[in-house]
Parts: structure tokens; sequence; C-alpha cells
């Protein structure tokens, strides 16, 4: 079977003063489906923009990128919107909901303008509300919200498109631990459960802990990729 993500001799660079500042520096890598995976790093080494690379938010400067069989590398803006929206939810840092907007509302957002119906979208948006454990707090707005159920309208947003692949960029970063605990306790629910693929970048090694596998990135280069034998699974 071919895998869900496959990376081959990846680069990106960026412009700076005339020349190429090279970020990624072939980086090959292969995710199957069902995965949990965290990448790791210091700041700067180059995770959120592989992890761009990987969300189809961004295209490399080289190398191949294989989604689900399909080459990506070359694709314009729109075919990789439209592969976003059937594939991938993301989550970031700072949570990017649309404040004096319902929880419910938010969750509505990537259903939009995909077709589905207005009753559609609610019953959706509530089941994925209810699956993050937000189903008494449908009608709060983003500020009647602690971070941690900030992020959890978030993560309902991600997954309420079905879509099969979760990326999620320093999900805890703006959390404290108790907060943090509990968004990493739902990620393992939505890969046991619900058989997500989660790609989640992080810094800290306590959150790491908690995915199957953990890629760690230096200066846009693998430094190791292995099976975290110290898994947190509570
Ligand atoms: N759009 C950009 N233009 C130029 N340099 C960038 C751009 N995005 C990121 N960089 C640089 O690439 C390096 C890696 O950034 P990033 O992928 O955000 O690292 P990380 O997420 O690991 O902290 C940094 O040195 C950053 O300054
Ligand atoms: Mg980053």
């Amino acid at each position: 079977m071919k895998p869900l993500i496959e990376l081959k001799n990846i680069h990106k660079s960026y412009p700076l003063d005339g020349f190429d500042l090279e970020i990624l520096k072939g980086i090959n890598l292969k995710i199957e489906n069902g995965e949990f995976v965290a990448i790791m790093g210091p700041s700067g080494s180059g995770k959120s923009t592989l992890m761009n690379i990987l969300g189809c938010l961004d295209t490399p400067s080289s190398g191949e990128y294989l989604l689900d069989g399909q080459n990506v590398e070359n694709l314009d803006s729109d075919k990789l919107a439209e592969i976003r929206n059937r594939k991938i939810g993301f989550v970031f840092q700072g949570f990017n909901l649309l404040s004096r907007t319902t929880a419910i509302e938010n969750v509505e957002l990537p259903m939009v303008y995909s077709g589905i119906n207005d009753a559609e979208r609610r019953k959706k948006s509530s089941e994925a509300l209810k699956s993050v454990g937000l189903g008494d707090r449908m009608y709060h707005q983003p500020n009647q919200l602690s971070g941690g159920q900030q992020q959890r309208v978030a993560i309902a947003r991600a997954i309420v498109n079905n879509a099969p692949i979760i990326f999620a960029d320093e999900p805890t970063g703006n959390l404290d631990t108790k907060m943090s605990v509990e968004i990493m306790q739902l990620f393992s629910k939505l890969n046991e459960e619900l058989k997500r693929t989660i790609i989640l970048v992080t810094h800290e090694e306590d959150i790491a802990l908690y995915a199957k596998r953990i890629i760690k990135i230096v200066d846009g280069e693998i430094q190791s990729d292995t099976i975290n034998k110290k898994r947190i699974t509570k």
C-alpha cells in the first residue's frame, strides 16, 4: 500500500539579500494512514516550514511530495485549496477563531463553501463540538471560553469535514500544563477512536510524548525518527 504522505528530497529556500537561504535541506519522509507523529526541534529549525508544505499551504523549492499517491508539489493554489478542503484539518497555536462568533458558527466555517445545507451544517458542527466535549458551550463566543476550550473549538473545526489528516502547529503553545494535557488527550482520542492521522509540531518533549512516533528536525534536516516507547496514553 502507498503511504499517506511521502516526501522525497524536499528542499525549501527563501530569498534573502540576493541569496537563497536554505531552510529545508533534503527531507525524506513517509507517513502511513493512522499514524500519530510529533515533529520536534528547536525554534527556527524549519518545523513550521515543513508543516506548511505537508499541509499544502506552501510548496517546496524542489523535491517531490506525494499525498495519497498524488503529486502535489507543483499544483497551483486553487488545486491545493481543494486538496486541503477534502483531506486536511488545521489547528494552530493561536486558535484562529473568529471573535464575536459562536463556537458552532466557527466550526461551521469550513463547510460554508462546500455546498452543504444549513441544517446539515448545524448537525455536523454540533456533533463535532460534542465529540470534543463542548456540547454545553456551542453558543459561547471565544472570549467566553478558556484557552483550552477555544483550542477544542478549533479542533472541532478541523475534524468537522471528516478530513483524514489533522495538522497541528504548536497546538499547546498558548496553554497551561493542565489544558495542554487535555488537548493532547483529545488528539490521542481522535487518533485511536476516529482513526485520524495526526501530525503535530512541538518544541516541548512532554507534548511530543503523547505521539506514537517522534521525528526530530535540526537545522532543516531530520536528525532522528523513532517509535516513541515512552508514550503517554492517559
Ligand atoms: N517566509 C519566509 N521568508 C524568509 N524566511 C523565512 C520565512 N519563513 C520562515 N523563514 C525562516 O526559516 C527558518 C525556519 O522557520 P520555521 O519553519 O518557522 O521554524 P520553526 O517552526 O522550527 O521555529 C527561520 O530562520 C525563519 O526565519
Ligand atoms: Mg514554528
